[in-house]
């Protein structure tokens, strides 16, 4: 049987040295080798006349033969894809069509600059509702009840109190009531800034909304003062705007705070030139301030005796049409794609 064996090897080698340039010579290979009828399938029908001590040994070579044929078979057939798939006219080597990813809303990436200038200082973050009752939106704030002060802020009213033991619900209009939870809820030492959405009942145009957004500060310590307030906005000016800006206050009236300021800045978009931001005067507004009103501390159980502190209030819009030049109010809420691309952060460097 040494015929058969020199055979069987013979054919190991052609399996092992086969190539199939296409399809059909790989059929040719299948037709050849691995079907039934094939070569090796007539091996098989010869090793019934194999005399039986020699079997065992020519059975084994002949089934690696076939094991062999087998997977050339599926390597050839693989091959053969590989190359289809890289043999089209697609250029691998093309740079990508780039996706078009969101970006934050200008709102909230002035917010969170102001959140890391604060921060930095040593102040939280904290949170409180758009839905209000009256004493945290005025009455601990020290608006007296009936007061023209209330006028002040167009109110959009959700409930109106229906007797004893019940108060006006409203949507806040300022952020001011979160500087009296805090208190409630917390001993000083408090230095909190608190971002949010605000509401007033006005016609909307370019410079006025009927909901808009305001970062309340507040800081009550021991011994805190009037430069204490002033060099904190200060700080936080100079890190939002740079060096160069200039800080000026004017005295003002709040219900909640004694002595009260409003606090401008040069106007960045003419340089302090005088345009129709600044309405001619080179300053900009952004922000309200002044000491915690005595008044305020000892309604939510502070002493005003032992305890002092500062607050403000600024307009989120105000600082982000300064940073970016946006001179409507309204395009903040339109959504219009072509205005919100532009606050892509890789387009701000
Ligand atoms: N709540 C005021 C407003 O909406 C802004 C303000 C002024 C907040 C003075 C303060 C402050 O905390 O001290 O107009």
């Amino acid at each position: 049987m040494l015929i058969m064996e020199e055979q069987i090897q013979s054919l190991l080698r052609e399996v092992s040295a086969y190539t199939a340039a296409d399809n059909q010579a790989v059929e040719a290979f299948r037709l050849k080798y691995v079907s039934r009828k094939g070569v090796i399938g007539e091996l098989f029908e010869q090793l019934k006349q194999v005399p039986v001590e020699q079997k065992k040994n020519v059975g084994k070579i002949l089934n690696e033969l076939k094991v062999a044929a087998e997977s050339k078979l599926i390597e050839l057939n693989d091959q053969l894809e590989s190359v289809a798939s890289t043999s089209t006219d697609i250029d691998l080597t093309l740079p990508p069509i780039p996706n078009k990813v969101g970006n934050l809303h200008p709102l909230t990436l002035t917010k969170y600059r102001i959140i890391e200038i604060f921060e930095r200082l040593g102040f939280n973050v904290a949170d409180g509702p758009e839905i209000e009752d009256d004493w945290h939106n005025f009455s601990a704030l020290n608006f007296p009840e009936n007061h023209p002060a209330r006028e002040m802020q167009d109110t959009f009213f959700v409930e109106k109190k229906k007797g004893e033991g019940t108060q006006d619900m409203l949507l806040r209009t300022h952020t001011s009531n979160v500087q009296i939870r805090m208190m409630e809820k917390q001993k000083p030492p408090i230095r909190a800034i608190m971002p949010g959405r605000v509401y007033r009942n006005e016609a909307i145009s370019a410079r006025a909304h009927c909901f808009f957004h305001q970062v309340e500060g507040l800081y009550i310590d021991k011994n805190v003062s009037f430069a204490d307030l002033k060099q904190t906005i200060f700080h936080f000016a100079k890190e939002m705007y740079g060096k160069d800006i200039q800080l000026r206050l004017r005295p003002s009236f709040f219900p909640f705070t004694e002595p009260s300021a409003e606090i401008d800045v040069t106007c960045l978009i003419c340089k302090g030139e005088g345009c129709v931001v600044c309405k001619r005067s080179g300053w900009v507004e952004i922000a309200g301030a002044g000491m915690v009103h005595p008044n305020v501390l000892k309604s939510c159980g502070i002493d005003p005796e032992e305890y002092t502190g500062f607050a403000f209030g600024m307009g989120i819009e105000r600082v982000t049409q300064l940073r970016y030049r946006v001179n409507d109010l309204r395009l903040y809420s339109e959504n219009d794609i072509r205005f919100l691309r532009q606050f892509h952060t890789s387009s701000l460097a």
